[in-house]
Protein backbone atom coordinates (compact mmCIF):
# COMPACT_ATOMS: atom_id res chain seq x y z
CA UNK A 1 0.00 0.00 0.00
CA UNK A 2 1.24 3.31 -0.93
CA UNK A 3 2.08 5.46 1.90
CA UNK A 4 -0.10 8.09 3.40
CA UNK A 5 3.07 10.35 4.30
CA UNK A 6 5.83 11.85 3.02
CA UNK A 7 9.21 13.53 4.03
CA UNK A 8 10.43 16.55 2.35
CA UNK A 9 14.38 17.83 3.02
CA UNK A 10 14.91 20.93 2.37
CA UNK A 11 17.44 22.00 -0.40
CA UNK A 12 18.51 25.18 0.68
CA UNK A 13 17.46 26.92 3.90
CA UNK A 14 14.56 27.99 4.54
CA UNK A 15 14.12 31.40 4.88
CA UNK A 16 12.66 33.47 7.78
CA UNK A 17 9.20 34.20 7.47
CA UNK A 18 8.92 37.86 6.98
CA UNK A 19 5.99 39.91 8.94
CA UNK A 20 4.52 43.30 8.59
CA UNK A 21 3.99 45.75 11.61
CA UNK A 22 0.40 46.37 12.18
CA UNK A 23 1.51 49.89 13.57
CA UNK A 24 -0.93 48.78 16.79
CA UNK A 25 1.28 50.90 19.54
CA UNK A 26 3.08 47.86 22.06
CA UNK A 27 1.71 45.14 20.53
CA UNK A 28 4.22 44.56 17.79
CA UNK A 29 6.79 43.96 19.98
CA UNK A 30 5.12 41.14 21.65
CA UNK A 31 4.48 39.33 18.64
CA UNK A 32 7.63 39.23 17.09
CA UNK A 33 7.95 42.26 15.10
CA UNK A 34 3.76 41.92 13.67
CA UNK A 35 1.80 39.74 11.72
CA UNK A 36 3.10 37.10 9.22
CA UNK A 37 2.94 38.43 5.44
CA UNK A 38 -0.06 37.41 3.47
CA UNK A 39 -1.59 35.45 5.77
CA UNK A 40 -4.93 35.84 8.15
CA UNK A 41 -5.37 37.03 11.82
CA UNK A 42 -8.22 36.90 13.72
CA UNK A 43 -9.52 39.98 16.10
CA UNK A 44 -12.94 38.74 18.07
CA UNK A 45 -14.06 40.15 20.89
CA UNK A 46 -17.79 41.43 22.20
CA UNK A 47 -19.19 44.19 21.10
CA UNK A 48 -17.84 47.62 21.80
CA UNK A 49 -14.58 46.14 22.51
CA UNK A 50 -12.84 47.77 19.75
CA UNK A 51 -12.45 45.20 16.43
CA UNK A 52 -13.50 47.94 14.46
CA UNK A 53 -11.00 50.43 15.61
CA UNK A 54 -8.35 48.10 15.74
CA UNK A 55 -8.88 46.88 11.70
CA UNK A 56 -8.71 50.40 11.05
CA UNK A 57 -5.32 51.11 13.11
CA UNK A 58 -4.03 48.22 11.26
CA UNK A 59 -5.07 49.65 7.75
CA UNK A 60 -4.29 53.67 8.76
CA UNK A 61 -0.82 52.57 9.84
CA UNK A 62 -0.36 50.69 6.30
CA UNK A 63 -1.47 53.52 4.77
CA UNK A 64 1.06 55.70 5.85
CA UNK A 65 4.15 53.45 5.51
CA UNK A 66 2.87 52.47 1.49
CA UNK A 67 0.95 49.75 2.14
CA UNK A 68 -2.76 50.27 0.72
CA UNK A 69 -5.13 48.29 2.47
CA UNK A 70 -8.85 47.22 1.48
CA UNK A 71 -11.75 47.19 4.19
CA UNK A 72 -14.87 45.30 3.57
CA UNK A 73 -17.09 46.81 5.51
CA UNK A 74 -19.98 44.22 6.33
CA UNK A 75 -22.54 45.30 9.28
CA UNK A 76 -22.09 49.02 9.43
CA UNK A 77 -23.10 51.74 6.93
CA UNK A 78 -20.22 53.19 5.28
CA UNK A 79 -21.21 56.95 6.03
CA UNK A 80 -21.17 55.94 9.43
CA UNK A 81 -17.46 54.84 9.60
CA UNK A 82 -15.92 58.11 8.13
CA UNK A 83 -17.60 60.00 10.62
CA UNK A 84 -16.60 57.82 13.66
CA UNK A 85 -13.19 57.73 12.65
CA UNK A 86 -12.89 61.63 11.79
CA UNK A 87 -14.13 61.60 15.46
CA UNK A 88 -11.68 59.57 16.10
CA UNK A 89 -8.94 61.54 14.41
CA UNK A 90 -8.97 59.39 12.19
CA UNK A 91 -9.12 61.38 8.20
CA UNK A 92 -10.42 58.13 6.09
CA UNK A 93 -11.70 59.95 2.80
CA UNK A 94 -7.89 62.01 2.80
CA UNK A 95 -6.79 58.19 2.26
CA UNK A 96 -8.94 57.22 0.41
CA UNK A 97 -8.41 60.23 -1.79
CA UNK A 98 -4.77 59.27 -2.19
CA UNK A 99 -5.54 55.55 -3.07
CA UNK A 100 -3.96 54.06 0.11
CA UNK A 101 -7.44 52.94 1.36
CA UNK A 102 -10.55 51.75 -0.36
CA UNK A 103 -13.40 50.73 1.69
CA UNK A 104 -16.30 48.87 0.13
CA UNK A 105 -19.48 47.80 1.41
CA UNK A 106 -21.54 44.80 0.51
CA UNK A 107 -24.87 45.73 -1.89
CA UNK A 108 -28.19 46.25 0.11
CA UNK A 109 -29.74 43.14 -0.80
CA UNK A 110 -26.52 40.85 -0.92
CA UNK A 111 -27.93 38.23 1.56
CA UNK A 112 -31.34 37.91 -0.35
CA UNK A 113 -28.97 37.97 -3.61
CA UNK A 114 -27.26 34.55 -2.31
CA UNK A 115 -29.81 33.40 -0.28
CA UNK A 116 -29.86 29.74 -2.05
CA UNK A 117 -26.79 29.93 -3.52
CA UNK A 118 -23.68 27.50 -3.13
CA UNK A 119 -20.96 28.33 -0.97
CA UNK A 120 -18.46 28.20 -3.76
CA UNK A 121 -20.49 30.57 -5.50
CA UNK A 122 -21.00 33.12 -2.65
CA UNK A 123 -17.39 33.40 -1.93
CA UNK A 124 -16.53 33.51 -5.61
CA UNK A 125 -19.09 36.72 -5.54
CA UNK A 126 -17.06 38.05 -2.60
CA UNK A 127 -13.46 37.60 -4.12
CA UNK A 128 -14.37 38.83 -7.42
CA UNK A 129 -15.93 41.98 -5.59
CA UNK A 130 -12.59 42.68 -3.93
CA UNK A 131 -10.66 41.93 -6.37
CA UNK A 132 -10.93 44.47 -8.26
CA UNK A 133 -10.31 47.38 -5.99
CA UNK A 134 -7.00 44.90 -4.59
CA UNK A 135 -5.43 45.54 -8.12
CA UNK A 136 -6.60 49.29 -8.53
CA UNK A 137 -4.26 50.44 -4.85
CA UNK A 138 -1.86 47.53 -5.30
CA UNK A 139 -3.57 46.74 -1.36
CA UNK A 140 -1.24 44.65 0.64
CA UNK A 141 -3.46 44.78 3.53
CA UNK A 142 -7.22 43.33 3.72
CA UNK A 143 -9.97 43.37 6.63
CA UNK A 144 -13.33 41.53 6.52
CA UNK A 145 -15.26 43.43 9.68
CA UNK A 146 -16.93 41.21 10.80
CA UNK A 147 -16.31 37.70 8.69
CA UNK A 148 -20.05 36.58 8.38
CA UNK A 149 -23.51 37.89 9.91
CA UNK A 150 -24.68 38.91 6.86
CA UNK A 151 -26.01 35.52 5.92
CA UNK A 152 -26.08 33.45 8.89
CA UNK A 153 -29.38 34.45 9.87
CA UNK A 154 -31.04 31.23 9.01
CA UNK A 155 -27.63 29.53 7.85
CA UNK A 156 -26.75 26.72 10.42
CA UNK A 157 -23.22 26.74 12.25
CA UNK A 158 -22.09 23.90 10.43
CA UNK A 159 -22.66 25.41 6.87
CA UNK A 160 -21.27 29.26 8.18
CA UNK A 161 -18.00 27.33 9.63
CA UNK A 162 -17.63 25.67 5.84
CA UNK A 163 -18.61 29.41 4.00
CA UNK A 164 -15.78 31.13 6.45
CA UNK A 165 -13.03 28.18 5.79
CA UNK A 166 -13.63 28.32 2.27
CA UNK A 167 -13.86 32.52 2.37
CA UNK A 168 -10.30 32.83 4.12
CA UNK A 169 -8.91 29.80 1.99
CA UNK A 170 -9.92 31.33 -1.08
CA UNK A 171 -8.61 34.81 -0.02
CA UNK A 172 -4.55 33.21 1.19
CA UNK A 173 -4.92 31.95 -2.44
CA UNK A 174 -6.05 34.73 -4.37
CA UNK A 175 -4.70 37.75 -2.65
CA UNK A 176 -1.35 38.06 -0.88
CA UNK A 177 -2.47 40.25 1.37
CA UNK A 178 -2.10 40.58 4.88
CA UNK A 179 -5.82 40.30 6.05
CA UNK A 180 -7.76 40.71 9.37
CA UNK A 181 -11.10 39.12 9.86
CA UNK A 182 -13.28 39.66 12.69
CA UNK A 183 -15.60 37.90 14.48
CA UNK A 184 -18.46 39.11 17.20
CA UNK A 185 -18.63 37.05 20.36
CA UNK A 186 -21.82 36.97 22.17
CA UNK A 187 -21.89 39.05 24.95
CA UNK A 188 -21.45 36.94 28.42
CA UNK A 189 -19.95 33.11 26.60
CA UNK A 190 -16.62 32.02 27.10
CA UNK A 191 -15.93 31.47 23.36
CA UNK A 192 -12.87 32.78 21.55
CA UNK A 193 -15.13 32.92 18.40
CA UNK A 194 -18.19 33.17 17.42
CA UNK A 195 -18.59 30.05 14.80
CA UNK A 196 -15.58 28.31 16.15
CA UNK A 197 -13.84 27.76 13.31
CA UNK A 198 -11.62 30.74 12.75
CA UNK A 199 -9.42 29.86 15.20
CA UNK A 200 -8.29 26.82 13.55
CA UNK A 201 -8.04 28.77 10.29
CA UNK A 202 -6.37 32.19 11.29
CA UNK A 203 -2.80 32.32 11.60
CA UNK A 204 -3.32 33.78 14.52
CA UNK A 205 -6.04 35.10 16.96
CA UNK A 206 -6.45 38.00 19.46
CA UNK A 207 -9.15 37.98 21.89
CA UNK A 208 -10.58 41.54 22.82
CA UNK A 209 -12.71 41.91 26.18
CA UNK A 210 -13.86 43.67 28.85
CA UNK A 211 -12.84 42.72 32.88
CA UNK A 212 -14.74 44.04 35.65
CA UNK A 213 -13.62 44.94 38.90
CA UNK A 214 -16.04 46.70 41.33
CA UNK A 215 -17.42 49.48 39.38
CA UNK A 216 -14.58 49.39 36.96
CA UNK A 217 -14.39 47.85 33.78
CA UNK A 218 -10.39 47.49 32.32
CA UNK A 219 -9.78 46.46 28.67
CA UNK A 220 -8.07 43.52 28.18
CA UNK A 221 -6.36 42.46 25.43
CA UNK A 222 -5.24 38.19 25.14
CA UNK A 223 -2.72 36.59 22.63
CA UNK A 224 -3.91 34.22 22.01
CA UNK A 225 -2.24 32.15 19.17
CA UNK A 226 0.53 33.11 16.74
CA UNK A 227 0.97 30.51 13.93
CA UNK A 228 5.25 30.08 14.28
CA UNK A 229 5.97 32.64 16.16
CA UNK A 230 7.78 33.00 19.88
CA UNK A 231 4.45 33.69 21.54
CA UNK A 232 2.56 32.59 24.53
CA UNK A 233 -0.93 33.24 25.41
CA UNK A 234 -1.01 36.32 27.42
CA UNK A 235 -3.28 38.67 28.72
CA UNK A 236 -2.37 42.52 28.59
CA UNK A 237 -4.68 45.74 29.52
CA UNK A 238 -5.15 48.53 26.33
CA UNK A 239 -6.85 51.84 25.82
CA UNK A 240 -8.59 53.39 22.92
CA UNK A 241 -6.92 56.48 22.83
CA UNK A 242 -8.56 59.18 19.39
CA UNK A 243 -6.31 59.95 16.96
CA UNK A 244 -3.43 56.82 18.06
CA UNK A 245 -6.08 53.82 18.46
CA UNK A 246 -5.17 50.91 20.22
CA UNK A 247 -2.72 51.25 22.48
CA UNK A 248 -1.78 48.25 24.54
CA UNK A 249 -0.22 48.57 27.96
CA UNK A 250 1.74 46.45 30.60
CA UNK A 251 0.65 42.51 31.01
CA UNK A 252 -2.12 41.48 33.26
N1 LIG B 1 -14.15 59.18 19.35
C1 LIG B 1 -13.91 58.26 20.30
N2 LIG B 1 -13.27 58.59 21.42
C2 LIG B 1 -13.01 57.70 22.38
N3 LIG B 1 -13.39 56.41 22.34
C3 LIG B 1 -14.06 56.01 21.27
C4 LIG B 1 -14.35 56.90 20.18
N4 LIG B 1 -15.01 56.20 19.26
C5 LIG B 1 -15.13 54.95 19.74
N5 LIG B 1 -14.56 54.83 20.95
C6 LIG B 1 -14.53 53.62 21.79
O1 LIG B 1 -14.38 52.49 20.95
C7 LIG B 1 -15.43 51.55 21.23
C8 LIG B 1 -16.00 50.93 19.97
O2 LIG B 1 -15.01 50.30 19.30
P1 LIG B 1 -15.40 49.49 17.98
O3 LIG B 1 -16.47 50.13 17.21
O4 LIG B 1 -14.10 49.24 17.30
O5 LIG B 1 -15.96 48.13 18.63
P2 LIG B 1 -16.40 46.80 17.90
O6 LIG B 1 -15.78 45.70 18.67
O7 LIG B 1 -16.11 46.90 16.45
O8 LIG B 1 -17.97 46.80 18.15
P3 LIG B 1 -19.12 46.06 17.29
O9 LIG B 1 -19.03 44.61 17.61
O10 LIG B 1 -20.36 46.68 17.81
O11 LIG B 1 -18.87 46.37 15.86
C9 LIG B 1 -16.53 52.31 21.87
O12 LIG B 1 -17.22 51.44 22.75
C10 LIG B 1 -15.82 53.45 22.55
O13 LIG B 1 -15.49 53.06 23.87
MG1 LIG C 1 -17.28 46.87 14.74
Amino acid sequence: MESAVTTKVPERKVEDLPVVPTGIEGLDELIGGGFIEGRTYLVAGETGTGKTLFSLNFLVYGAMIGEPGVYLLVDEDYEDLIRGARAFGWDLQYLIRNNSLSVLTLVPDFAEKVKNKPIDTIVRSIVESIAGEIERINAKRLVIDPVAPFIVGERDIVWTREYIRNLVITIEKEFRTTTIITSEIPTGSNQISRFGVEEFLAAGVIVLGLERRGNKFYRIILIRKMRWRPVHPAIYYYDIVPGRGIVVKGQK
